[in-house]
């Protein structure tokens, strides 16, 4: 009765009001994917201190570690930043989860529609869904690895994953669905936004170059940590971790 005096008094109908939540996630899907992105340039740079050789990279580890600002090396610090990472990109992944196809039917008429259509950025965004579902498993043994043994980051750590236990295959196929994928993910960002302006022409040049870039940075690291890997294979299935010449042994590493 009191609604119906409304609708009379103020000439509005009842029409349900649209739910702004599917805009909400949308944004917070695009926010989480794209801090995830710009980490990956970041860890990609990090990461690839090993090219400068093992002394680089035990500086890189050690910052990370608080040992410039306290004198003693914490690898919880690391542990912190992996799981503050882990946390948003399972929130990426369930916002994203949303939109794939729920069933083989689903999947069939996707296909079907990209392949009738032949449009590149349709194709593209089925891409990034393959990708994204393979990292799912990668990325997160990788960030549990990371987590939970942050001290075994290092020339000696990182070089004897490569080489001696073998997982170079696991990192080179991390880095293929990494590359693709954030690029692909970047470039529909920019399209989405019409950053930096909206011809996707050179939106889709700018996404290979950044891509080809972090390729190729991305394989020279791989074979970088696989060669240190071999070299200091000993010292790896010692257990030791490695400590330039001018740091005194052993290594300022708090408990
Ligand atoms: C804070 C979180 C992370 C930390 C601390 C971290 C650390 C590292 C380290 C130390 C390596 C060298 C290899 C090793 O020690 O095993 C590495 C390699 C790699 N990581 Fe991460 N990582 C993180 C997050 C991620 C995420 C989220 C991804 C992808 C979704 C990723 C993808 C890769 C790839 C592809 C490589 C191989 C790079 C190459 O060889 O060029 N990482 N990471």
């Amino acid at each position: 009765m009191l609604n119906e005096t409304l609708i009379i008094q103020t000439g509005l109908s009842e029409r349900p009001r649209k739910s702004r939540l599917p805009a909400r996630l949308d944004l917070l899907q695009s926010l989480s994917g794209l801090f995830l992105a710009l980490f990956m340039w970041g860890h990609m740079f990090f990461v690839a201190s090993i090219l400068g050789g093992p002394d680089t990279m035990w500086k890189i580890t050690k910052f990370f570690e608080g040992y410039f600002f306290f004198g003693k090396a914490y690898p919880w610090i690391v542990s912190v930043v992996v799981a503050v990472v882990a946390s948003i990109f399972v929130l990426h992944a369930m916002l994203a989860v949303r939109k794939f196809p729920i069933n083989y039917q689903q999947f069939k008429t996707y296909r079907a529609h990209a392949k009738s259509m032949k449009h590149g950025d349709t194709t593209m965004w089925m891409w990034q869904v393959y990708t994204g579902f393979a990292m799912f498993f990668l990325a997160s043994a990788h960030l549990y690895q990371m987590m939970v043994w942050p001290q075994d980051i290092g020339p000696f750590g990182s070089g004897g994953r490569m080489w001696v236990d073998g997982l170079w295959p696991f990192y080179l196929v991390l880095l293929l669905l990494v590359e693709f994928h954030g690029g692909i993910g970047l470039y529909r960002l920019a399209v989405k936004w019409c950053w930096p302006n909206c011809s996707r022409e050179f939106l889709k040049k700018l996404k290979w170059g950044i891509t080809a870039f972090f390729l190729i940075l991305g394989l020279a690291t791989l074979g970088a940590y696989m060669k240190v890997g071999y070299e200091y294979q000993a010292n790896y299935k010692n257990g030791e971790h490695y400590t330039p010449t001018w740091v005194q042994p052993p290594e300022e590493t708090a408990k």
